[in-house]
């Protein structure tokens, strides 16, 4: 760094206690020796506009945001990079030192980078994918796998008509299925992603029967809390090579860090531990 003031970045959200954002890039400040902070901020609904307005004069080089804030932070922004445009939401705020805001979405890398570190041999080209839900979370792995070049991902969302959204706005490689039938979808599928927010705190068991699925399909949640969901372990059941969600949420990370600090974080077993402590 070129300027003598200590960087400083951190998470907007609402709430923002339970955010491991702020243990992520701790980690990193800490084993790579930078002096900076990142802090977790309580930011109201009606406040975003003002306080990513401050957050640049106050010394602040970017934020990660998160609910109910990524979409709003999207329309506030200056500048928005495809990924954010394409999701139609930004996760990653970097401000130039005149306070533009660029907003961009490092979900799709994350969600990407995640599967390619735990399965090196992740063939996403070689056959469908099956997608359930059709929240945020979805627009997000549809961008990765259709990126990575996934032929066909088959959305199966319990309110039908949000999958058919996700169909009008990626176009021909989404294929609609309805709830009731998702589990056919899954005879020869590749990959298969929940991205609904089933098992995240609760118990409630996996609804949608896994017993079609191939030994050899990769399978992941983005739901990390707890590691092991209802349905990853519905998947491994089956015999399938299964990817939590955490990592997903350490490689989403990288980009922010290395725009903000300077230096391109490792994820590797010491951030899990850190992130998991
Ligand atoms: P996010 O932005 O994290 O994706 P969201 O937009 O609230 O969050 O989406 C949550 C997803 O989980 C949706 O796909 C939702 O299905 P609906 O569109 O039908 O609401 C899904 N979901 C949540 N609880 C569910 C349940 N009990 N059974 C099936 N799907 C559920």
């Amino acid at each position: 760094m070129t300027h003598d003031k200590i960087p400083l970045a951190g998470v907007l959200g609402r709430p923002v206690a339970h955010s491991r954002s702020p243990h992520l890039h701790g980690h990193w400040l800490t084993t790579l020796g930078i002096n900076g902070y990142y802090i977790p901020m309580h930011v109201e609904v009606d406040d975003l506009e003002t306080v990513m307005g401050s957050l640049p004069r106050l010394g602040f080089v970017g934020v990660n945001v998160t609910v109910p804030h990524k979409e709003h932070a999207l329309r506030l922004a200056d500048r928005v990079s495809d990924q954010a445009t394409r999701i139609g939401a930004a996760n990653t705020l970097s401000f130039s030192p005149d306070g533009t805001v660029h907003a961009d979405n490092t979900d799709a890398y994350g969600f990407d980078q995640n599967l390619r570190q735990a399965v090196p041999d992740w063939q996403p080209r070689s056959g469908p994918a099956v997608l359930f839900g059709a929240g945020g979370a979805a627009r997000a792995v549809i961008v990765a796998l259709l990126d990575a070049g996934t032929p066909e991902i088959r959305v199966s969302n319990r309110t039908r008509a949000r999958a058919d959204a996700l169909q009008r706005d990626f176009g021909d490689r989404i294929k609609v299925i309805d709830w009731n039938m998702a589990q056919d979808a899954l005879r020869d599928a590749v990959t298969v992603v929940n991205t609904t927010s089933l098992g995240m705190a609760d118990d409630a068991a996996w609804p949608v029967p896994l017993d079609m699925l191939r030994r050899e399909a990769i399978v992941s949640d983005i739901v990390y809390t707890p590691l092991e969901t209802p349905f990853l372990r519905a998947a491994r059941h089956v015999g399938c090579r299964c990817v939590d969600g955490l990592g997903m949420l350490l490689h989403q990370g990288v980009p922010g860090f290395e725009r903000w600090f300077g230096a391109r974080p490792q994820v590797d077993n010491a951030t899990r531990e850190a992130v998991l402590r």
